[in-house]
């Protein structure tokens, strides 16, 4: 079992052969923090774990008892205002307007597997791979129940929590703040690592050592943001790719969060995950509930490269829809850089015919298709097709280009209407806004009010009209704007609080619908690149455009930063033109597709325009990449080490170890530069394997321990390795 209670102690033990989770039952009847780290062995008690000091000036529990003092103690999940200063994971205003609650101990149940929460993305078990614990808390004076809930997974390092709150009370209550989860930590010996960034430049590694007070990240923009990822890890200060403790947490949605630490005066460390308290409010009239999105949180002892793995192994075994975790992703080409909005049928066929020449296996139609859309100033919400660019209609288009041998996949940006539209002119009323106030513009359009259910109807039976003829195989739904003038009409002003969330619960609702009535559609999601590249998001869609920024260089920071919790299986990558059209950077195609191997690989640039020589190596890379697709899809990705920022090394190892794929990039030439090395990862130690690239063979541990000597740079005389923006690839072949 790897969930106990002791019930003499009142302890709780989850623990698997990785991590072990403490915590108990006070005597004032809350729950206490004991431990959460590395597996140790379970017993009867952990109490002594459980110190008390009395502290000058602290609030106590018992006036007989200096030393029972909420502000000192390690809690498991702390309301604020009996005695706590710091910031809480629950706060519920009452029906007098008070903001006090006091959760005490009712009872517990544990479970196989894993409970399903209605409308809400989560991780999923199928039965014998998890086990659940339920703690239900009960605040009698506003009768109101609180339930903690805990999987953990028998073969990961994972713990995901999530909690919920039910009104048993006749008086309404309102629901201020509700973590996913909350983490007394013993110390703050930790930096904080964070993913941050803004639109084509997402997901950059950042951090800082944690430092008294409040330190956080957070999104109050309806999405989850290119700005900070909903993700946030504490490693410790000597922890690197390889070797070290980190925790990472993540939550499993899409809309506002906020991710925290508090170190209090006695260096203990609050961590806090769960939607925004800021804006949110969500009351509760009798017998209704709330329950909170997925927290997910991974523990590793084996450096960052564990922890992402684990993630990865999670999202791929326990997240994305099954049909499509382990489903290699056809080659496709986009034509959105190579047309932008000026495209007619002919354009479109003369841009497959060249595609499917070359071996890509996917043709993808990217904004523009539909209404009167020549530029981005009209037609959003008016998803029928555009009859003066493709007078064939949509459907002739879509049979010929499946007739070439392709694939066909379409852009959608469901969430939102321009102005000019038949859509707005229809229904002003379903736009989100204040009404009488300005709202104000981005990308010249307007969000749709998704928490109403017949502005998701609508755009559900729009697109459902589209793809009600078969021929459409994959689906990128975008979303290119942010929310403002937050309020919708549908719902009472004392229900405001609800309108984010209630948001995010159509858009997942809307998916649903998609994805359960056309499972063989392969859906990316895509918010202005990466802009909501979430957890919440990988449930429905199994891929998301990782950012609209091509350019390899680029790449590098941001494909590195993402697959610190997302696979590679989950991360849009195309080889684009050059010079870039984000950053306007010369780069040379082996290196552009170096780089984009590395994710779902595609390409966004005008094949009808390439010359001989580039169709010949694209011709090529597209075999490439299709002999090690598996390896990259499914194998281990390991972010190896690297000293120094101008240069960045990736790796891949198949699960039996026997193939590797090694990228070593440099950036910027020096003058006369060191020789490179760095170690490799994961290999047998005891397997030879080939390099055909170099001729030569190698033993595991002589990769992993001396390590891979680089190409010699160029040094004014010598070296094989000359001028900016290089890669190279090598394959590593287990001989038999
Ligand atoms: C967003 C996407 C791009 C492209 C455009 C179309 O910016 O990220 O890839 O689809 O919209 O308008």
């Amino acid at each position: 079992m790897p969930i106990q209670y002791h019930a003499s102690s009142k302890t709780f033990h989850l623990f698997n052969d990785e991590i072990s989770y403490i915590f108990m039952i006070l005597a004032n009847g809350e729950l206490g923090h004991l431990y959460y780290g590395k597996a140790i062995r379970d017993r009867e008690s952990f109490a002594h774990l459980f110190v008390l000091q009395a502290r000058a000036l602290a609030p106590v529990a018992y006036r007989d008892d200096l030393s029972f003092s909420l502000e000192v103690i390690k809690q498991e999940y702390p309301s604020y205002g009996t005695g706590d200063f710091r910031e809480p994971a629950v706060q519920i205003t009452t029906s007098i307007g008070d903001k006090i609650s006091h959760f005490i101990y009712k009872e517990h149940t544990m479970m196989e597997g894993k409970p399903r929460f209605d409308g809400l993305p989560a991780t999923f078990s199928d039965g014998g791979e998890a086990q659940t614990l339920a703690i239900t808390l009960y605040d009698e004076l506003i009768a109101c129940e609180l339930t903690l809930y805990y999987t953990i997974f028998h073969d990961l390092a994972v713990i995901t929590r999530s909690s919920r709150v039910e009104n048993k009370g006749a008086q309404p209550i309102k629901i201020d703040r509700l973590m996913s989860t909350s983490i007394d930590f013993y110390d703050n010996h930790f930096v904080m690592m964070q993913l941050d960034g803004a639109w084509s430049r997402e997901r950059h590694v950042q951090e800082r050592p944690l430092l008294n007070g409040i330190q956080a990240i957070s999104s109050a923009r309806g999405a989850s943001g290119a700005f900070h990822n909903p993700f946030l890890a504490l490693r410790r200060p000597q922890t690197t790719e390889s070797q070290g403790e980190v925790y990472g947490f993540t939550l499993v949605y899409s809309g506002n969060f906020l991710a925290q630490v508090e170190v209090d005066s006695y260096d203990v460390s609050r961590l806090l995950l769960g939607i925004h308290p800021f804006g949110f409010g969500w009351n509760l009239t009798t017998n209704e509930h709330f329950q909170s999105p997925e927290a997910v949180m991974v523990y590793s002892d084996g450096g960052l490269n564990q922890m992402s793995q684990t993630f990865h192994q999670l999202f791929q075994d326990h997240l994305m829809p099954k049909r499509w975790a382990r489903e290699l992703r056809p080659i496709l080409i986009n034509n959105w850089e190579a047309t932008y909005f000026d495209f007619d049928h002919h354009k479109i066929i003369a841009i497959a015919q060249q595609a499917k020449e070359v071996g890509i296996e996917l043709f993808v139609l990217d904004d523009g298709w539909f209404g009167h859309r020549d530029n981005d100033k009209s037609s959003l919400g008016d998803w029928f097709v555009h009859k003066e660019k493709l007078p064939q209609g949509l459907s002739a288009l879509a049979r010929e280009i499946k007739a070439l041998g392709l694939k066909f996949g379409l852009w959608f940006e469901p969430e939102m209407v321009n102005e000019v539209s038949k859509l707005y002119r229809m229904h002003p009323e379903w736009t989100i806004g204040v009404p009488n106030r300005h709202k104000t513009y981005s990308r010249h359009q307007y969000v749709l009010d998704f928490s109403q259910a017949v502005v998701v109807d609508t755009v559900f039976t729009m697109m459902d009209k589209i793809l009600a003829d078969g021929l459409i195989d994959y689906i990128k739904w975008d979303m290119n704007r942010n929310i403002t003038e937050a309020y919708s009409a549908s719902l009472p002003a004392d229900r405001q609080g609800e309108f984010f969330h209630r948001y995010i619960l159509g858009v997942y609702q809307l998916y649903d619908r998609l994805i359960t009535k056309y499972p063989n559609i392969l859906f990316e999601s895509c918010a202005s690149g990466g802009g909501r590249f979430d957890a919440g998001m990988l449930f429905y869609a199994p891929q998301a455009w990782t950012s609209d920024n091509m350019d390899p260089i680029e790449r590098l920071a941001i494909q590195h930063g993402t697959s610190m919790l997302y696979p590679l299986i989950s991360m849009g990558s195309h080889v684009p033109t050059s010079p870039n059209h984000q950053v306007d950077r010369h780069t040379s195609l082996a290196m552009r597709a170096s780089v984009a191997y590395f994710g779902t690989f595609g390409y966004e640039l005008d094949i009808t325009k390439i010359s001989a020589d580039e169709r010949t190596e694209i011709v090529r890379q597209i075999a490439f990449f299709k002999q090690w697709q598996s390896v990259i899809a499914l194998g281990k990705f390991y972010r190896l080490e690297s000293a120094d920022p101008n240069y960045y090394y990736w790796m891949v190892v198949s699960q039996d170890k026997e193939q590797a794929l090694v990228a070593s990039y440099k950036i910027l030439a020096r003058a006369n530069p060191a020789l490179k090395r760095f170690n490799l990862q994961g290999l047998n130690p005891n397997l030879l394997y080939y390099c055909p690239e170099r001729e030569l063979s190698y033993y595991g541990d002589e990769l992993m321990h001396v390590g891979w000597l680089s190409e010699p740079e160029f040094t004014g005389m010598s070296g094989t390795d000359k001028g900016d923006f290089t890669a190279r690839i090598y394959q590593l072949l287990a001989k038999k």
